[in-house]
C-alpha cells in the first residue's frame, strides 16, 4: 500500500485562528484521501509544548527534560486527532517502528524521544515506508528566504534542494522548543534518504488538500537535483 506522511505543526491544530469546521474539513480530506493510502500524520507541540518548556528553562530543567515536556505535549495532541478522525489508533504509539507495527489505515502520532522535531518523527516515517509524499504542514505558506513573520519582505521559495537549506540552517538539533520551519535532523533524512517533500500552510485545508491531489498548490517543494 502506497503512503503519504504529514507533519503538521501544534501551532496549526491549536492556533486561535482556526474554527471548529477546519477539523471537520480536515478528518474529512484525510479519511477521504485514506481509501487510496496509508496515512501517518505526526502532530506536533505547539504553544502549550513551548509554554512547558519556557517554564522549565526557567527552573534550570536540563535540555533532555524540556524535549520530554513537549514529546508529552504532541501525543495529548495527537489524541485530538485520533478522536476526529474514524478509522485512526486510539493508542498514541511512541515509536515510529510500533506506529509500523499498526494496522489502522490512517496512523496518528507525537513524538519518539529527545533530541529534534516531529518534522524529523516524519522524515523517519516516510523514510521507512518509502512515502511517495512527506507533507509539512505548518503555520506559513511554505519556505521563505528569511522569517516571514519578522520580515514583510520575505520571499517564499517555490522549489529548493535539501543541501541548500543544510547549508543555511545545518544538520543539528538546537534546543527544545526551537520554532525552525524545518529542524536540521530532518533535512538531514529528507537529503540521505531523497524524500520528496512538500512545505504549506496547515491552516489552509484547500493547500493540503491540492498537494494530496498532485495540484499546483501555495508552497515549497524540497527535493534533490536529479
Ligand atoms: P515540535 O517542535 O515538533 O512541535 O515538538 P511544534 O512546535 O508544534 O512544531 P511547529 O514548529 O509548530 O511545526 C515540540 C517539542 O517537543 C520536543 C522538542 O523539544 C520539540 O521542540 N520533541 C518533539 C522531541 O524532543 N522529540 C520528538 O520526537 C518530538
Amino acid at each position: 500500500m502506497k503512503t503519504i506522511v504529514i507533519s503538521i505543526g501544534g501551532s496549526v491544530i491549536l492556533s486561535k485562528d482556526i474554527d471548529f469546521q477546519y477539523y471537520k474539513k480536515l478528518a474529512d480530506l484525510i479519511m477521504r484521501i485514506a481509501k487510496d493510502y496509508k496515512i501517518y500524520i505526526v502532530v506536533g507541540g505547539g504553544k502549550i509544548a513551548r509554554d512547558y518548556i519556557k517554564i522549565g528553562r526557567k527552573l534550570n530543567f536540563d535540555e533532555k527534560t524540556l524535549d520530554i515536556f513537549g514529546i508529552l505535549v504532541t501525543r495529548i495532541n495527537a489524541k485530538l486527532l485520533t478522536n476526529i478522525i474514524n478509522n485512526s489508533n486510539s493508542k498514541i504509539p511512541e515509536t515510529t517502528d510500533n506506529a509500523l507495527k499498526m494496522k489502522n489505515r490512517i496512523i496518528i502520532m507525537g513524538g519518539t524521544i529527545p533530541g529534534h522535531s516531529t518534522d524529523y518523527v516524519g522524515s523517519e516515517i516516510a523514510s521507512k515506508t518509502k512515502a511517495e509524499k512527506f507533507i509539512i504542514a505548518t503555520n506559513v505558506d511554505g519556505v521563505y528566504d528569511k522569517d516571514p513573520k519578522e520580515y514583510n519582505d520575505a520571499k517564499q521559495i517555490i522549489e529548493i534542494t535539501p543541501d541548500k537549506l543544510i547549508n543555511k540552517y545545518g544538520i543539528s538539533w538546537k534546543s527544545a522548543g526551537c520554532n525552525v520551519v524545518i529542524d536540521g535532523p530532518a533535512l538531514n533524512v529528507i537529503k540521505n534518504k531523497d524524500l520528496l517533500t512538500y512545505v504549506l500552510n496547515g491552516k489552509k485545508i484547500e493547500e493540503l488538500e491540492k498537494v494530496l491531489l498532485d495540484k499546483k498548490f501555495n508552497g515549497t517543494v524540497i527535493k534533490n537535483k536529479k
